[in-house]
């Protein structure tokens, strides 16, 4: 039911963390993957690892007119597009005082517009098709209300708003939208804050149920899921995975008064 053999599936930002974690996930199970990002090294170096003619496109969809472009470019590469993964994203953890103009037009640009642009630009190509999966790559961020984190969570409460637009377009051509929302994953995004904030770690870890960050392959698995038939009748969803970070209290002690425990 996971079989993508035959299919040809896009993942925005694969050359490094849950993009690059998703490319394999596709490829093992059959997908010809094209891989995108800005870095040629590391999608050259990804590229390497996969069994099924991987394809790179370089391209920055920080700028306007970015996602339309790479569509073309995609399509004159490959006969068609079955799945989409719309993963690229950059974080943007201000104040809300000291947020710039410039920082909100640019986390917007890549974060919401280009994934926009670029879905609108391969649906015609999956519609050719019979249909395919757009799988968005949103976050926790957007349900969870992160302190100084306003822009970025207002791109990712716009993905998932997309997503179930989209859904509703397309619907009747056969296309499902969903999103993922990742909780927190050791990935390039957070090697900063990681390496600067003493105790972030712990402290994050403390708020997960399940007691551990999340891994690219976390992730991959459901982008896999959402990819594949194994989800044929769901389109408009997003899935939070998170280990249980955003929705699921993560202290083992009771929350309620000791009298009403049975
Ligand atoms: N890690 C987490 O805890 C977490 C949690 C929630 C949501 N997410 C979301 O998951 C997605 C992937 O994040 P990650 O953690 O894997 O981050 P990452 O390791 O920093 O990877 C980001 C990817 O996006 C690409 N990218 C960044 N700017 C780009 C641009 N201007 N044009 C084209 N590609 C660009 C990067 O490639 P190049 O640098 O080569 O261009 C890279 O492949 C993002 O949308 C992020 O918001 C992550």
């Amino acid at each position: 039911m996971n079989d993508l053999q035959g299919k040809v599936a896009v993942v925005t930002g694969a050359s490094r963390g849950i993009g690059e974690a998703s490319a394999r996930a596709l490829d093992s199970i059959g997908a010809q993957v094209v891989l995108t990002g800005r870095t040629v090294e590391d999608l050259e170096r990804v590229a390497e690892e996969l069994s099924n003619s991987p394809v790179i496109i370089p391209a920055d969809l920080a700028q306007a007119g970015a996602g339309t472009e790479l569509a073309d470019r995609i399509l004159n590469e490959v006969e068609g597009v079955d799945v989409l993964v719309n993963n690229a994203g950059i974080p943007m953890r201000r104040l809300p005082e000291k947020l710039t103009e410039a920082e909100i037009d640019l986390v917007f640009a890549i974060n919401v517009r280009s994934l926009l642009t670029l879905s609108i630009a391969l649906a015609d190509s999956m519609k050719a098709r019979g249909g395919g999966s757009i799988i968005n790559v949103s976050s926790v961020a957007s349900v969870r209300g992160p302190g100084a984190r306003v822009a970025y969570a207002g791109t990712k409460g716009a993905v998932d708003a997309m997503t179930r637009a989209l859904a509703s377009d397309w619907g009747p051509d056969g296309i499902r939208v969903n999103s993922i929302a990742p909780g927190l994953i050791a990935t390039a995004i957070w090697e900063e804050s990681r390496n600067t904030i003493p105790g972030l770690i712990e402290e994050m870890e403390g708020q997960i149920a399940l007691k551990r960050w999340g891994f690219g392959d976390d992730i991959a698995d459901v982008v896999a899921f959402f990819a594949s038939d194994a989800s044929k009748y769901v389109t408009g969803e997003t899935l939070v995975v998170d280990g249980g970070l955003a929705r699921v209290s993560a202290s083992a002690s009771p929350q309620v008064l000791p009298e009403l425990i049975e």
